[in-house]
């Protein structure tokens, strides 16, 4: 299952990735925030990480104004690997070397189309494990 979170920065991107996951018919679960009013993204990525671990396959989608708010709240949590992504081929990356279970979006510095691009290819991208897998043990 998808998880997506956000704060009031975040909100306007994360609607339009509901929107494009609505169209693909893929089912998200948004665990907020709904509107613009500012709000605490430690809130939501808490909410965020909680519906993530309920499930080894979930994989979250965070945003806030830059990404970094949710990335420091999301990776307090000993099991999430949250990563902060600017692109496509970082978001790749982020699933091929960290094994990341949550993408990080900056809402106020990536657009539309580019965020999707990273969507797609860090939900495609499988886990290299290897060395990797050594790696991430000793996180
Ligand atoms: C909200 O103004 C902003 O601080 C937040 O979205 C995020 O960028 C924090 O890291």
């Amino acid at each position: 299952m998808i998880i997506l979170a956000c704060d009031h920065a975040g909100f306007p991107l994360k609607e339009q990735i509901k929107a494009f996951f609505n169209s693909e018919n893929i089912t998200t679960i948004d665990v907020g925030t709904y509107s613009s009013e500012p709000v605490d993204y430690p809130d939501y990525a808490k909410a965020g990480c909680e519906r993530v671990l309920e499930n080894k396959q979930n994989i979250g989608i965070f945003i806030c104004g830059t990404g970094i708010g949710m990335s420091i709240a999301s990776n307090r949590n000993p099991n999430i690997r949250a990563a902060l992504c600017s692109s496509t081929e970082v978001a790749s990356f982020a699933r091929k070397h960290n094994d990341a279970n949550v993408l990080i979006l900056a809402g106020r510095y990536m657009n539309k189309n580019k965020a999707i691009k990273a969507i797609k290819a860090f939900l495609t991208t499988d886990f290299e494990k290897g060395r990797h897998a050594i790696r991430i043990k000793k996180l």
